[in-house]
């Protein structure tokens, strides 16, 4: 009777009954200290320390504070960080002086963190909202509406200033069209070109899910929304047009963001460019939900779980506010 019911070769189940076969059926996944990138913000004031009220266990340091987090970090393992400068002090205005001005913590901070700290990737996000006096990420006609050549020509201006201050890969998030060019442009006039990567945030989309990260930047438009620039979140086919066009401009990696329910963006990007190594934002409001979904060992294991579905949908490099957790993770999983 039973052999009605058994059919061997539809039998998967012994092809994953032990710890190493599973392995073997899970390729490419893998959760090494490459794949892992740390955002970092960084405040004007060098000795401060900030906790970020709308994000356990993630906090806002001066330089002189972050030096010794991050060094502690790369003892850890961690391999490269993304950093985003806060200004509370310093002035806006209308084209975001203080974005690449000589006292901008970004641009004083990088010299010192390559010297303390040979070893790590820097990226330096580009935009220019956290200084801008509208908050909105380019520069505005006077009637309110991007000044798209205007914000290009700043955006590739300030990401040469932080390439030229230390950073190795320049991380524009404004989404104004064709500024993968124009920083390339920028680079090559100043010999930088082969020092220096572009990491594109290519699908950025207008998400919900920014809402701490803007509360801790500061960075939120006075009036109206970033639904001219960022793209919108039901469509695959601007996504896969923006990540075409800024591959023919020289992007050296992709992004998407956010990343959980973006996957299939993910699959579509690495489809699509396939020698690009791809990245993923796991963005603020992802890390929320995330830490409020259980007890320690509950967020652990549904955070793992995230990370190895993003490595499956593509992901070569995720970029994410649990790395230091991460870190802890995977050298107590190596000691098993
Ligand atoms: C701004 C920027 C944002 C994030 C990274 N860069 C917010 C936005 O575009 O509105 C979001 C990061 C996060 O939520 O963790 N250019
Ligand atoms: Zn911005």
């Amino acid at each position: 009777m039973n052999q009605l019911f058994l059919s061997p070769e539809h039998v998967l189940q012994g092809g994953y009954f032990h710890a190493t076969l599973r392995k073997l059926q899970e390729p490419n996944v893998s959760i090494e200290p490459h794949n892992i990138m740390y955002p970092v913000f960084l405040l004007e004031n060098d000795d401060a320390v900030q906790p970020v009220a709308s994000m356990p266990n993630v906090s806002r340091y001066g330089i002189n504070q972050l030096i010794p987090v991050l060094t502690d970090l790369v003892n850890k393992g961690l391999r490269s960080i993304l950093i985003f400068g806060i200004v509370t002090n310093l002035p806006k205005d209308a084209s975001g002086t203080n974005a690449d001005s000589p006292d901008n913590p970004v641009i004083r901070a990088l010299p010192k963190l390559r010297a303390a700290l040979p070893s790590l990737l820097i990226a330096c996000d580009v935009c220019l909202c956290p200084y801008t006096s509208h908050g909105h990420c380019g520069l505005l006609t006077p009637n309110g509406a991007i000044d798209h050549a205007a914000s290009v020509r700043r955006i590739a201006e300030v990401a040469l200033s932080y390439a030229k201050a230390g950073a190795q890969i320049v991380a524009p998030s404004d989404m104004m069209d064709n500024r993968i060019k124009a920083i390339k442009d920028a680079l090559v006039s100043c010999k930088l070109q082969n020092q220096v990567a572009v990491l594109s945030y290519s699908c950025k989309f207008a998400s919900s899910m920014y809402g701490p990260f803007r509360d801790t930047m500061k960075s939120s438009p006075m009036e109206g929304d970033r639904k001219c620039y960022q793209l919108p979140p039901g469509s695959s086919g601007l996504a896969a047009r923006a990540a075409a066009r800024d591959v023919a401009e020289g992007a050296d990696f992709l992004m998407v963001k956010p990343g959980l329910p973006y996957l299939d963006i993910v699959r579509q990007t690495k489809d699509q460019f396939p020698q690009h190594p791809l990245f993923i934002y796991q963005v603020s409001g992802e890390y929320s939900m995330i830490c409020k979904s259980g007890d320690k060992k509950e967020v652990e294991t549904v955070l793992m779980e995230t990370l190895t579905c993003m490595r499956r949908a593509g992901a070569d490099c995720i970029i994410t506010y649990f790395a230091p957790l991460i870190l802890s993770l995977i050298s107590d999983e190596q000691k098993q």
